[in-house]
């Protein structure tokens, strides 16, 4: 038997017995439960120190198992999980009595995606059962793209990982939610942006005749993962909205304003310094997007063991286009402070 093959009989060994795994996707790694073991499902939290206001998404293998999952499936969850799945767009769908509270942390609804890697598609068809699976990371932390970095999120919880290589898209997928109106209009809120973008979305909905509409405004109430900060890495990350610039012209201001940080913020900690910034790191992420993305999290890790107390990103002019607009939400909110 090759590695291969052993990793993933041990996965749904463990994952039948009610266990959590590692598994690889193509935007990051998941910590994965059946989502008929609610007792899986708790250790996900436990896991992750994740609180339980938080919900968590639901793998699918196959189309039949997501519209199972809904009680009122569709046009619209229809033609965009034709199009884009598999791949990085989850939909929140009015959940079924196959999707328990605990999952959706008592919402009515449910965010499913398929996801577009071959040992996930494989471990939940082998486990015959929708997985949740939310980033394998401590709540509040960078998410991991690679095997070892799972490993290294959770050192003493001898997770066993599935390993899929280093994750292509590189952030989260894109979360949609979808309200269904008389008279078969719709109204669609970007919950979190990702790889998959609005106007491909738009696209994919005009082409079909769908009356639709963004709703502009992020309801907090309808998006309770969306907190303020998130993804943050093990020193403090500085964005400056500029292009590059002399780090003494800015030294000053960021050791003050660091100085001011509140502690937590919507019961996130934040990554403070703990005394004055002396050795910044700068960060420079590709000038094309995907590789960006790609990057960007394996960047905050690595960057984060060089023995500098803080890291630096210029967010210059050309993160200003639609493409960005995923890594820009993951810099928002893994900054310590933007200035
Ligand atoms: O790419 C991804 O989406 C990765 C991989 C593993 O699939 N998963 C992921 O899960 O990023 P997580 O738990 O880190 O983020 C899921 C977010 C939640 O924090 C929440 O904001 C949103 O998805 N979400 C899930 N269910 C929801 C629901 N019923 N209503 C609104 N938002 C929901
Ligand atoms: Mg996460």
């Amino acid at each position: 038997m090759d590695s291969e093959q052993f990793e993933m009989i041990k996965a749904i060994e463990i994952l039948n017995q009610g266990g959590v795994v590692g598994m690889p996707t193509e935007t990051v790694y998941g910590l994965a439960a059946r989502i008929d073991k609610p007792l899986a499902i708790e250790k996900i939290f436990k896991t992750k120190e994740r609180p339980f206001f938080d919900p968590l998404i639901v793998h699918v293998s196959t189309l039949d198992q997501a519209r199972k999952l809904s009680r009122q499936w569709n046009i619209v969850f229809e033609l965009l999980a034709q199009f884009f799945w598999p791949g990085p767009l989850t939909m929140v769908v009015p959940k079924s009595e196959a999707v328990s509270d605990l999952i959706t942390s008592g919402l009515d609804s449910v965010g499913i995606r398929m996801p577009n890697h071959p040992l996930a598609l494989k471990l939940i068809n082998l486990a015959q059962c929708p997985l949740a699976a939310p980033s394998a990371n401590k709540f509040g932390k960078t998410s991991p793209t690679s095997k070892a970095h799972v490993l290294s999120e959770f050192v003493s919880d001898d997770i066993h990982v599935v390993d899929g290589g280093e994750c292509q898209i590189g952030i989260e997928s894109t979360v949609i939610a979808i309200n269904q109106q008389p008279q078969n209009k719709y109204q669609i809120s970007i919950l979190r942006p990702g790889n998959i973008t609005k106007s491909q979305i738009e696209k994919v909905l005009i082409e079909n005749n769908i009356d639709f509409q963004f709703n502009e405004t992020l309801d907090k109430k309808a998006s309770p993962g969306s907190m303020k900060h998130h993804y943050m890495p093990a020193v403090p990350l500085i964005v400056i909205d500029s292009d590059i610039q002399p780090i003494d012209a800015v030294l000053t201001e960021i050791n003050q304003k660091l100085h001011q940080l509140p502690d937590e913020v919507e019961s996130v900690k934040i990554v403070k310094p703990t005394g004055k910034i002396k050795i910044p790191i700068v960060i420079s992420l590709p000038d094309d997007p995907t590789l960006a993305a790609r990057n960007f999290y394996a960047e905050l890790r690595k960057c984060s063991k060089l023995h500098g107390d803080c890291l630096i990103i210029y967010r210059g002019q050309k993160f200003n286009n639609e493409l960005w607009e995923g890594l820009n939400d993951r810099l928002n909110k893994a900054a310590s402070l933007i200035i």
